[in-house]
């Protein structure tokens, strides 16, 4: 399920795409999927593919292997259309996130403690080059915006 919440302050106005259906069985909080969402595309559920990634997290084949193939219900992850139809759903993919983070989990800022910041470094770049990464401007601006906008991630 998703969920559109807006919030206008003296600085920003911004809309959040609220995912209120993650899989629970992850780390990975509702609130935090929402900023991940945000900062990697504005979490535009529309947005479709665009090179060699698809739907409002972005997903690349390879990080959806990564995350464990998961799949629509009653679909094969070994069919050619399953990283396509998962990436497309944002229940899917939200589970591709958690799987993924799951996997990948560290503290990537070296802060003492694995949270959201992490995770958002985790997804935007990438399991293998996180440690002492910091989110690309723009990513890091909205991520930071919707954490604020959420409060606790
Ligand atoms: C979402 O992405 C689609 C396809 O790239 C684009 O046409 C649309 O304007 C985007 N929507 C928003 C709200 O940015």
């Amino acid at each position: 399920m998703l969920k559109r919440l807006c919030v206008a302050t003296a600085s920003i106005f911004i809309c959040l795409v609220y995912i209120t259906s993650a899989a629970s069985d992850g780390s990975v909080t509702q609130q935090c999927l929402s900023c991940i969402c945000e900062a990697i595309s504005g979490c535009n559920v529309t947005s479709g593919c665009s090179g060699n990634v698809c739907g409002a997290f972005r997903l690349s084949w390879g990080y959806w292997a990564d995350a464990g193939k998961p799949t629509l219900e009653d679909d094969d992850p070994e069919k050619a259309e399953a990283f396509k139809n998962c990436a497309l759903d944002a229940n899917c993919a939200s589970t591709a996130v958690q799987g993924y983070v799951n996997r990948f989990s560290q503290d990537c800022n070296g802060d003492g403690k694995v949270d959201c910041d992490d995770f958002a470094l985790l997804h935007i770049v990438g399991g293998y080059g996180c440690v002492g990464a910091t989110l690309p401007d723009a990513h890091g601006k909205r991520y930071k915006q919707c954490k604020e906008i959420l409060g606790k991630v």
